[in-house]
Formats: structure tokens, C-alpha cells, sequence
């Protein structure tokens, strides 16, 4: 569908925004369009307010991703990384709290932040904000940023499998054909994917010292260099000792998805459980494959994509 021609919402938020109802998740999924970007309700409106209101400070460090990117990983990481000094791998908070926890969420976790802000020198507030729509302080204080993306086959299926789960729509009564359609169209929730990889990459390019740009791919390869990357980056880089000790390989350990998802809070616990939109901490954590997309896309699909990204990314000198 044309922007244009969807229905318009008036927000609790007094912004007028599109909404559109995804035809695959059979009228279960709801998307609103603010200025261009596709967000799900329960974080469309704390995006806003966060926009109107968040006061940042210069030593926030604000992980950033489209979902389905890894997000859950690199807060675990990230998290195991800043509080080192204070856990190890038999202490952290990672072995009784989902990692979305540790970290709040920009859009849902306002309070938590701010309280943070004036009572721990806490720097993790992590976001699925595009570049373009984060709150204007963050950028006015210079904070830095870590922004993960994925290969976009892998993100469709991961998108697909966990909002199915989320909607609790069986997958046999939601066609994935319409769901990859829609996402090619830049329908989904952070869509277009394409826009929200680029913004940051753009950013990362000028600003490579406060933006640290990391592919899910690479880390898997390469997780010791890029956990030293993320500490030299946080402005704490692991000394000889620490090496020495083991301490990089503890924290791998700790956060890796054979340990998380085997943790009973992972299994069995639930996020926000106190709210109206609880989500079973199990739904973070699926199969951590690359490439599964195989098992879903046909020849024509996987035709439509590399020509999508191919259009869109050509001359960026990223790679997905
Ligand atoms: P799959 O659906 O392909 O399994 P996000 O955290 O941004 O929602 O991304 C979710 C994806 O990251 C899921 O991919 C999930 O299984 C994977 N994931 C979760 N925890 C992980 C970990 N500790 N290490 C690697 N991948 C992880």
C-alpha cells in the first residue's frame, strides 16, 4: 500500500500517524508510520516521548539495532563488558535476568534511565531507533553508539519466526510469502531495514570515533576481537592481566546462546510481567543460525532480495 492512502491514527501522543494492519499476521499485527519509519505500538509511543523529552548524557552509550539483529547478544555482551569489574561469570546478573533487562530499552524503560542517570554511573541504554529519529541530545552530547545489523535473509526469518511466537499466530495460519512481501516493501516493524542499516552506517563513516559499526556475521566468526573492540571502545580495554586471567573467554562463555538459552530465567521467565504485554524471555532465543534462511526462501525470493538490496545499497560499500 501508498503511505497516502492508509488510514491515519490519532496517537495518545497527539501525532497523527498511518497505520496499517499486516495482511500475513492475520489483522493481528498493527504497524504505525511516523515520519517514514514503521514501529510496533508498544514502543511507537515511548519513541515519541523519548524523542520530546530524553535528556541524554555525554557518557551514555547507546546500543543500537533494528530487531532481530542480535540485539539480545550484544546488550549480554556489552553488559558482561562494563560491569567486569564488579561480576564474573558465577555473579552476573546475565545468569537470573534477560539481558533486556540489564539494559534498558530507550522506548519502554524511560525511568529505569533516568534513575540510572542520577544515582549509577550505569552507561547502557540500548534502542531499535533509526539514526535519523533518535532523540536530539543523544547526538548534541556526542554519546557513543555500537550498532549491530544482520544478513536481511536471516533478519526476515528471525523477524517472521519470533512475531509469529510474539502474536501467538500459528506459522501455518501466516503465510511467509506475505510477510517477506511486505518486508521487501519496507513494511515491518524499524522498517525499511535497508534505511535503518544506512543511517547508521552513514553516521559511522563520519563519526567512526563515537559510532562503532559490527556485522552479527563477523562477531560469530570472530567474538575475542570483536569483545576487545567493544571494551577498547567503551574506553576500558582488557589489560594484559585481565587477558591472561581468561577474563574475554568468561564473558564469551557467559554470554553465549548455549549457555543463555539454557539458563531456567531464559526458559521459564518472563519480561515485564508486570505489564499488559509480557513477552516469555524463550522468544529472544531461537536457533542462532546463520543462514536458516534457506529452509524458507524459494529461488524467486532469494531472486527479489539480492536485487532489492543490490538497488539499495549499491555504492554504500556495505555488504549484507
Ligand atoms: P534467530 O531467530 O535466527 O535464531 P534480537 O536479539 O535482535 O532480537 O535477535 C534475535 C536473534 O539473535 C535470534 O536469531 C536469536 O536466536 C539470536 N540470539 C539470541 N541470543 C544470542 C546469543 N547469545 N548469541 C548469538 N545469537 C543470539
Amino acid at each position: 500500500p501508498k503511505l497516502e492512502e492508509l488510514p491515519l491514527a490519532m496517537e495518545k501522543t497527539f501525532q497523527i500517524v498511518a497505520q496499517h494492519t499486516c495482511s500475513w499476521s492475520k489483522g493481528m499485527l498493527m504497524l504505525y508510520n511516523y515520519q517514514g519509519f514503521w514501529n510496533i505500538e508498544d514502543f511507537h509511543d515511548g519513541a515519541i516521548l523519548a524523542q520530546q523529552s530524553f535528556k541524554a548524557q555525554p557518557s551514555d552509550v547507546y546500543i543500537c539495532s533494528h530487531p532481530k539483529t542480535g540485539t539480545t547478544w550484544l546488550k549480554a555482551l556489552a553488559f558482561a563488558v562494563v560491569t567486569r569489574e564488579k561480576f564474573n561469570e558465577s555473579t552476573s546478573p546475565l545468569l537470573t535476568t534477560v539481558p533486556h533487562e540489564c539494559v534498558p530499552y530507550l522506548e519502554k524503560d524511560l525511568e529505569q534511565i533516568e534513575e540510572n542517570h542520577k544515582n549509577s554511573s550505569f552507561p547502557l541504554v540500548s534502542t531499535h531507533l533509526p539514526y535519523a529519529y533518535l532523540p536530539k541530545s543523544i547526538i548534541a552530547s556526542n554519546c557513543k553508539i555500537v550498532y549491530i545489523h544482520r544478513n536481511i535473509k536471516d533478519v526476515i526469518v528471525s523477524y517472521y519466526c519470533c512475531l509469529c511466537k510474539l502474536l501467538n499466530i500459528p506459522v501455518e495460519d501466516a503465510p511467509f510469502e506475505m510477510a517477506f512481501d511486505e518486508f521487501c516493501q519496507g513494511i515491518s516493524w524499524c522498517g525499511p531495514y535497508w534505511d535503518h542499516i544506512l543511517g547508521y552506517w552513514k553516521a559511522s563513516r563520519e563519526r567512526p570515533d563515537r559510532i562503532l559499526f559490527l556485522k552479527y556475521e563477523d562477531m560469530k566468526r570472530d567474538t575475542t576481537s570483536n569483545v576487545k573492540r567493544l571494551a577498547e571502545f567503551f574506553g576500558h580495554p582488557f589489560s594484559i592481566e585481565e587477558e591472561q586471567a581468561g577474563v574475554i573467554q568468561n564473558i564469551i562463555k557467559l554470554c553465549s546462546f548455549e549457555n543463555l538459552s539454557n539458563l531456567e530465567v531464559n526458559k521459564s521467565g518472563k519480561h515485564r510481567p508486570e505489564t499488559c504485554t509480557p513477552v516469555e524471555n524463550r522468544i529472544y532465543f531461537r536457533k542462532a543460525k546463520d543462514g536458516d534462511w534457506k529452509n524458507y526462501f524459494t529461488d524467486e525470493m532469494i531472486e527479489k532480495i539480492d536485487k532489492l538490496i543490490d538497488e539499495k545499497l549499491s555504492g554504500t560499500g556495505l555488504d549484507l
